[in-house]
């Protein structure tokens, strides 16, 4: 079995230092003796100094929750790569609906995780659509978001891309609430069709696919099991270390 990833995205969370700490050291106790799983941590960066310094290990690293598209520079507000390398991210979230929701276009989305590689880093590129019709256009959607990121890349950039599918209406709601896995299944399929059709299907099946989007205990083992993901992202519930050990515990079938 291939190990899952599971990334940890905290937002704009906890409120200090000390309980962001607490919060790291428990999650790397924890995981410390379950195999078959990696956990990257996603936390503010301002907090990220304080972090490096408890360590990661193979089980656990951290990452940013964004990058800029460049390495310095007048981008009031941005942080770079290299920045947050320096403090132990290997891996950043690119494009989280959170983040195109201030208008972050396809474009900077594929400029950000093109650079977020070039610069030795691992990018998490999310999509997701913000709603769902019955006519299925949201397929139409998730191709633009992912053909825009793909457009940019060669081929042997994709050993340090994974793709996270959060349909945007389902963030931030109950276990209930969540995709539906048959429905992720069908979407994983489409994902790795639209990276077949750009660079072949042995790349396309490497790649991590992730699913985003209220997981919870409850419904993590069947987003890995039914809907074929390699990994999870996890919002909210990874603030709360029982229930985030519990969910990386489902995602092995544990
Ligand atoms: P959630 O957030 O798990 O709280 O729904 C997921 C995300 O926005 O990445």
């Amino acid at each position: 079995m291939k190990k899952k990833i599971i990334v940890a995205n905290w937002k704009m969370n906890p409120k200090t230092p000390s309980e962001a700490k607490k919060l790291y050291t428990t999650i790397k106790k924890e995981i410390a003796p379950m195999q078959k799983v990696e956990v990257c941590v996603c936390p503010p960066f301002v907090f990220l100094p304080e972090l490096a310094k408890l360590g990661v290990t193979r089980k656990v690293s951290l990452g940013a929750q964004d990058v800029a598209h460049v390495e310095v520079g007048a981008y009031t507000g941005q942080v770079s790569p290299c920045m947050v390398s320096a403090y132990k991210a290997k891996t950043a979230i690119i494009g989280h609906s959170e983040r195109r929701a201030t208008g972050e276009s396809n474009e900077i989305v594929a400029e950000k995780a093109k650079h977020a590689i070039r610069q030795g880093m691992h990018a998490v590129v999310c999509v997701g659509e913000l709603v769902r019709s019955e006519e299925g256009d949201y397929y139409t959607f998730v191709r633009q978001q992912l053909e825009a990121v793909l457009s940019v890349l060669k081929k042997a950039d994709m050993k340090y891309i994974s793709i996270a599918y959060e349909p945007v209406w389902t963030i931030g709601k109950s276990a209930g609430e969540a995709l539906d896995p048959q429905a992720l299944h069908e979407m994983v399929l489409f994902i790795r069709k639209v990276i077949t059709e750009r660079f072949g299907r042995v790349t396309a099946e490497e790649v991590s696919i992730l699913y985003g989007g209220s997981v919870k205990v409850e419904n993590a083992k069947e987003f890995v099991e039914v809907g074929g993901v390699d990994g999870l992202l996890v919002g909210s519930a990874s603030l709360k270390p029982k229930q985030f050990v519990d969910i990386c515990k489902q995602a092995i079938g544990k």
